[in-house]
């Protein structure tokens, strides 16, 4: 008798979840469950991913809203910057859009923002306190992702065009900034006195994770033994933060479809395994690594 994929992971019937092929699903999920789990790598998203993006009717903030609505910023340039969201995030998640042309937008947006950030003359001794004055919550469910992949001395990869720093200290301030976690993401650079002066690097936005994923190949490299892959995501530009795995065998993809559902269901569906819509948890994640551990 074949088993049936809701058998397997009886999350998977939840009504939040949505699949175009289960079968395949089942395919992939055990074929990374024989495989063992010292083969297996996780890769995630972290704006809107692993944090929510709803709580009580209210959008929760990203890394940059963290910054743009605490006291580190003036009244002016909170101004400023929620001009910058509300002219872009629409471009971001526009399906009528192609990536190639929204390419240039994100590059302006994410330029623009961090200029207006570094003209506010950022200090690194307040992000703590900016941190724990927002309202970013982690999925509910953060504790046991975690600490289980933890556990288990699953690598976990989070990849975020958001702001390393301010990320780094969310997950501190939860408690599960754990050793198998590593980050790729944009850092701020600090002067002498501890005052923002730049950002580190080659900037991330959301639409070239795939460069940034090919400029570490280092990382990927010290995880070769680990061809499996759960990526999880909440846009279409997460799908290629796996992009620097060397000789993958199975990916599983997750994706949180958040904002303008019906729009995007369809694009979602076609390329990623499994699409949670507008879930604020991580039950599905979760139980995919209980599965596969
Ligand atoms: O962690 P992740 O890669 O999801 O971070 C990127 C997110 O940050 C984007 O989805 C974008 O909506 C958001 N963003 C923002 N303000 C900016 C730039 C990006 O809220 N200035
Ligand atoms: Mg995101």
């Amino acid at each position: 008798m074949t088993t049936n994929i809701n058998e397997m992971i009886p999350e998977l019937s939840n009504p939040s979840v949505y699949m175009r092929d289960p079968q395949r699903v089942q395919e992939i999920l055990q074929s990374m469950m024989k495989a063992g789990s010292n083969t297996l790598q996780v890769i995630s998203d972290f704006d809107m991913t692993l944090t929510r993006f709803e709580y009580n009717g209210k959008r929760c903030p990203t890394c940059h809203n963290i910054l743009d609505e605490s006291q580190l910023i003036s009244e002016d340039g909170k101004e400023e910057l929620k001009e910058l969201l509300n002219t872009y995030y629409p471009i971001e998640i526009d399906s009528s859009q192609s990536i190639e042309d929204k390419l240039p937008l994100m590059v302006e947006w994410w330029t623009k923002a961090h200029e207006l950030l570094i003209q506010q003359k950022i200090r690194k001794d307040g992000i703590a306190t900016a941190v724990g004055e927002s309202e970013a919550k982690l999925r509910e469910g953060y504790q046991l992702f975690f600490d289980h992949l933890h556990e288990h001395s699953i690598p976990v990869l989070i990849f975020s065009a958001g702001i390393g720093d301010i990320l780094e200290e969310v997950i501190h301030q939860a408690g599960v900034f754990h050793p198998n976690v590593k980050v790729f993401s944009n850092y701020m650079d600090f002067d002498e006195d501890g005052v923002l002066k730049a950002f580190k690097g080659e900037l991330i936005h959301v639409y070239n994770k795939r460069e940034g994923a090919l400029l570490n190949t280092g990382h990927f490299q010290e995880l070769r033994t680990r061809p499996n892959v759960l990526l999880m995501g909440d846009s279409l530009g997460d799908l290629t933060m796996a992009d620097g795995v060397q000789d993958m065998e199975n990916i599983l993809k997750i994706g949180f479809l958040n904002d303008k559902v019906e729009e995007r269901k369809q694009s979602y569906l076609d390329s990623y395994d499994i699409v949670l819509v507008k879930d604020e948890t991580l039950d599905v994640p979760n139980a995919v690594v209980l599965y596969l551990t």
